[in-house]
């Protein structure tokens, strides 16, 4: 390994691109949320994808944590859902252990989210499902996602057996392993960077109704707070 370690140490910008204040935070952090989204969707590259987040599961036998990056796919007032296998790693646990947490980034902002993560409806998932591209559509159904295969052949040999098995059908069904998890928020934090590492962070928590998850409306109020940064 050949790495300048002054060139690591060295890398830092100042984080001078906006505040974030009390008298800037709704009620609602969703809508704080959006409008930081739409500015992130405005500002930076598609390359960049600001509905990229790095999603964290841990396994309740070990404790140990893991992360990955997914994508969010649906925002509304329930919460943030992505799609995956639901044989993977990440469902695995969050089936094991529901907690989860993600963290989007958008240069000199981010957005952590904490809360519970549960399956999405199979009308939800088959609704997205059917709107990605043929391809990914026959992706879900050949990867058997997290799992070891012998090579890069054993895929592109599963995909082709399942682009064979539907070449007279352009609206393959479901995979029953894949399908859609959503975070329902009891903590969303926005942190805002700030000159001299004293960046502006707002908490928002509120209790969730374990037991209606998917009803945005069963859930306790939102309360905010100031954090050090
Ligand atoms: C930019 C980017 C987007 C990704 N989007 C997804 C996604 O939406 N769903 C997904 O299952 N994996 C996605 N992945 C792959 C995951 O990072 C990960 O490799 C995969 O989900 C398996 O994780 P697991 O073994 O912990 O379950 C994405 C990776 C990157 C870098």
């Amino acid at each position: 390994m050949n790495l300048d370690p002054r060139a690591v140490a060295d890398m830092r910008i100042n984080y001078d691109q906006g505040v974030l204040l009390e008298s800037d935070a709704p009620a609602d952090p969703l809508d704080l949320f959006t409008r930081w989204f739409d500015a992130a969707r405005a500002n930076l590259p598609a390359e960049a994808e600001p509905n990229a987040v790095a999603l964290a599961t841990a396994d309740p036998d070990t404790g140990r944590p893991s992360c990955r990056i997914v994508l969010v796919k649906v925002i509304d007032p329930r919460g943030f859902c992505v799609f995956t296998n639901l044989e993977s790693r990440k469902a695995d646990q969050i089936a094991r252990n529901p907690w989860a947490a993600m963290t989007f980034w958008w240069g000199q902002r981010s957005v952590r989210i904490e809360g519970r993560m549960l399956p999405v409806s199979a009308a939800e998932s088959d609704a997205y499902y059917n709107a990605r591209p043929i391809g990914s559509r026959i992706g879900a159904w050949a990867s058997p996602q997290s799992r070891p295969i012998p090579d890069r052949k054993h895929l592109e040999d599963r995909e082709q057996a399942f682009r064979d098995q539907f070449s007279d059908n352009p609206s393959p069904p479901r995979p029953p392993y894949w399908g859609g998890l959503r975070l329902v928020p009891d903590t969303i934090e926005f942190w805002q960077g700030r000159p001299s590492r004293l960046h502006d962070r707002l908490r928002y928590s509120r209790s969730i109704n374990l037991e209606a998850l998917d009803d945005a409306a069963a859930h306790g109020p939102w309360t905010m707070e100031r954090l050090a940064p």
